[in-house]
C-alpha cells in the first residue's frame, strides 16, 4: 500500500527533487555566539532537523547556504555520518533570502523541482513537503502557507486583484500597507518551484524595498507576470512552520514539541505520570506497559522493554533496558558511543550511575551510589552500595560489597578485573587490576588484592588487628 502510493506519487512528480536550505542568516535575536541554526531543539541542532526531513524526500541533491558562523555550521553538515550528501555554498555578505538562493544557482540542475527550506524552521514534516511538491507538479510555484491570528512579522499572502482568489504576491511586513497587514494568511518561508523558473526569476530580483534586501518572496510577482500558476498549500499545524528567532521562541517550540511527543507515546500505551515533565532528546522506543515517572530525560537512542518502570528524575541516554527492569529514582545512565544494556528484571538505583560499556545481565542489582563503566555483570550479580566497577568482568551471582572498587588505572593504562562466578567480595575492598578472583572465592572486607586468587579460597589482605588492653588515651594538660 505504502509502496504503491509512493509509486503513484513518483509518477505525478516525475521530476527529481533538489533541496536548498537557507542557513546563512545571523540570528541576532538569539544573542548567542553559537550560530542560530546550531541551537538545539530536542537535543538536535535546528538545521539537522531540517536535513532529517529533507532526507525523507528522496532528494537528488541538497545545497545548504551558509554564511554567518559557516566555520561552525559546515563541519556538522559535512560530517561523514550526515543523513544526506550536502553541498555547502557560502553567502557573504548576507543580502537577503533571494540573494541566499542566488548563491545556490550554479549547484542546481535545470530539470528538477527545488524545495526551499529555512534552517531555522525545524519541525516541518516530510509528508507536508511531499504534498507541496505534488502541488508544484513540476510546472507551478507552490507556497506553503498558514493562517495566523497574529501574522506580525511574516510575509503576507496577497490574493485576488481581479484574478479571483489566485495568489498575486507575498508582501513583507515592513513593505505592507495597513490593509495588507490585516491579512492573516502568511508565507511559511517554504516553497517548491521548478528549477528553470526559479533561476529566471532570481536573475530579476532587486533590493528596492523597505529593508534594502533581495527578497526570495519577490519571485511570486514574477511568476504572476510570466503567467505561471501560483498555488498555496495551506496547512493548519503551526508547529510545522514555526521559525526560531529568539530564546523565548526556542523554548516555546521545545515545550510544544515535547508535549506532542508525550502525547504520541501515551497514545502507544506508555504511562507517563505527567506529560509536561517528560523529555525525549533523540529516539525512544517503548514496548508495552512501560511506566515513566516525572522529570525523566531520554537522550540519543533508548529502548525500553515490556513492563519497564522508570522512577522519577532519571536521565537515560544511549541505552537498552530489557523487559521488567526497574530503574529507581535519580539514576543516571549514559552509554555514549559504547552503549549500556540493562538485562531483564534488573533493579537499578536509586542514585546509580551506569557509564559507557556497562552490560548488565538479567536480575542484576545495582544500588545507590554505585558506578559501573565498561563492565559486564552476568545473571544475578549484585553491587548494592557505594561501589565502583570499571573495566571488569563479573560472573553470575557475584556479591560485590559496599565501598569496594576496582583499581583499573595505573596512571598510564587501564587494566581488567575478572571476578568469576559466585565470588563474594567483602566491603571496602580494592581489587588492583589486572587481577582475577577465582570462582566461588571470598575476599575479606578491607582487603587490597593485588594477586590472582584461587577458586574457592578465602583471601584476606590487610593489616592484622592488634588490640592493646586497657589503653590510656593521652589527656589534655590542666590549665595552669
Ligand atoms: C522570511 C520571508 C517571509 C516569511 C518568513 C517565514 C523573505 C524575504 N521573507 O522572512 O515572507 O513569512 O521567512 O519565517 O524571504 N537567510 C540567509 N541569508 C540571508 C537572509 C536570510 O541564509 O541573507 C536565511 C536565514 O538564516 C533563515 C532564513 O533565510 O534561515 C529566513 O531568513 P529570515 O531573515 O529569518 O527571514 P524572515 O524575515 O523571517
Ligand atoms: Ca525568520
Amino acid at each position: 500500500m505504502d509502496r504503491m502510493r509512493k509509486m503513484a506519487m513518483n509518477r505525478v512528480d516525475s521530476k527529481p527533487v533538489d533541496v536548498v536550505v537557507m542557513a546563512a542568516g545571523k540570528g541576532t535575536r538569539m544573542k548567542s555566539r553559537l550560530p542560530k541554526v546550531l541551537q538545539r531543539l530536542a537535543g538536535v541542532p535546528l538545521v539537522q532537523h531540517v536535513l532529517n526531513t529533507a532526507a525523507q524526500l528522496q532528494a537528488r541533491s541538497a545545497v545548504v547556504i551558509t554564511g554567518h558562523g559557516a566555520d561552525q555550521v559546515e563541519p556538522l553538515l559535512l560530517a561523514p555520518d550526515q543523513v544526506l550528501a550536502v553541498q555547502c555554498v557560502r553567502q557573504e555578505p548576507q543580502l537577503g533570502t533571494g540573494h541566499a538562493v542566488q548563491q545556490a544557482v550554479p549547484a542546481l540542475a535545470d530539470d528538477g523541482i527545488v524545495v526551499i527550506l529555512s534552517g531555522d524552521v525545524p519541525l516541518t514534516q516530510a509528508d507536508t513537503l511531499q504534498a507541496l511538491i505534488a502541488q508544484c507538479g513540476g510546472d507551478k510555484l507552490a507556497l506553503l502557507t498558514i493562517d495566523f491570528a497574529d501574522p506580525t512579522g511574516y510575509g503576507r499572502i496577497v490574493r485576488g486583484g481581479g484574478q479571483g482568489d489566485a495568489v498575486q504576491a507575498i508582501v513583507e511586513q515592513k513593505d505592507a500597507t495597513e490593509a495588507q497587514r490585516k491579512i492573516n494568511e502568511v508565507y511559511s518561508g517554504i516553497m517548491a518551484v521548478p528549477a528553470t523558473w526559479l533561476k529566471a526569476w532570481l536573475a530579476r530580483l532587486d533590493n528596492q524595498n523597505a529593508q534594502g534586501e533581495y527578497y526570495l518572496t519577490d519571485v511570486v510577482k514574477f511568476a504572476v507576470a510570466d503567467g505561471v500558476p501560483v498555488v498555496a498549500h495551506k496547512i493548519s499545524d503551526a508547529l510545522q512552520v514555526a521559525g526560531i528567532n529568539s530564546p523565548v521562541q526556542l523554548a516555546e517550540l521545545e515545550c510544544a514539541h515535547q508535549h506532542r511527543q508525550a502525547v504520541h507515546f501515551m497514545e502507544q500505551g506508555v504511562r507517563l505520570k505527567d506529560p509536561a515533565r517528560f523529555d525525549v532528546r533523540g529516539q525512544l522506543v517503548c514496548a508495552q506497559d512501560v511506566e515513566i515517572d516525572v522529570n525523566c530525560i531520554f537522550e540519543g537512542m533508548v529502548s525500553l522493554g515490556e513492563g519497564v518502570k522508570i522512577g522519577a528524575n532519571c536521565i537515560i541516554a544511549n541505552c537498552r533496558i530489557e523487559a521488567g527492569a526497574v530503574i529507581h529514582p535519580f539514576t543516571h545512565i549514559d552509554g555514549e558511543k559504547l552503549g549500556v544494556t540493562v538485562g531483564e528484571g534488573a533493579l537499578i538505583g536509586p542514585f546509580a550511575r551506569l557509564r559507557p560499556g556497562a552490560q548488565l545481565g538479567a536480575e542484576v542489582h545495582i544500588g545507590n551510589f554505585v558506578e559501573v563503566k565498561n563492565a559486564t555483570l552476568a545473571h544475578g550479580a549484585k553491587a548494592n552500595h557505594l561501589a565502583y566497577l570499571g573495566d571488569a568482568t563479573v560472573g553470575e551471582r557475584v556479591n560485590y560489597g559496599a565501598g569496594s572498587i576496582t583499581a583499573n588505572y595505573d596512571g598510564a593504562n587501564k587494566h581488567r578485573t575478572v571476578i568469576e562466578a559466585d565470588v563474594h567480595i567483602g566491603s571496602n575492598c580494592v581489587l588492583v587490576a589486572p587481577v582475577t578472583i577465582g570462582a566461588g572465592g571470598t575476599v575479606g572486607g578491607g582487603s587490597t588484592i593485588t594477586k590472582n586468587t584461587e577458586p574457592g579460597a578465602l583471601s584476606v589482605a590487610r593489616g592484622k588487628q592488634i588490640s592493646i588492653a586497657n589503653w590510656a588515651r593521652p589527656q589534655k594538660k590542666p590549665k595552669a
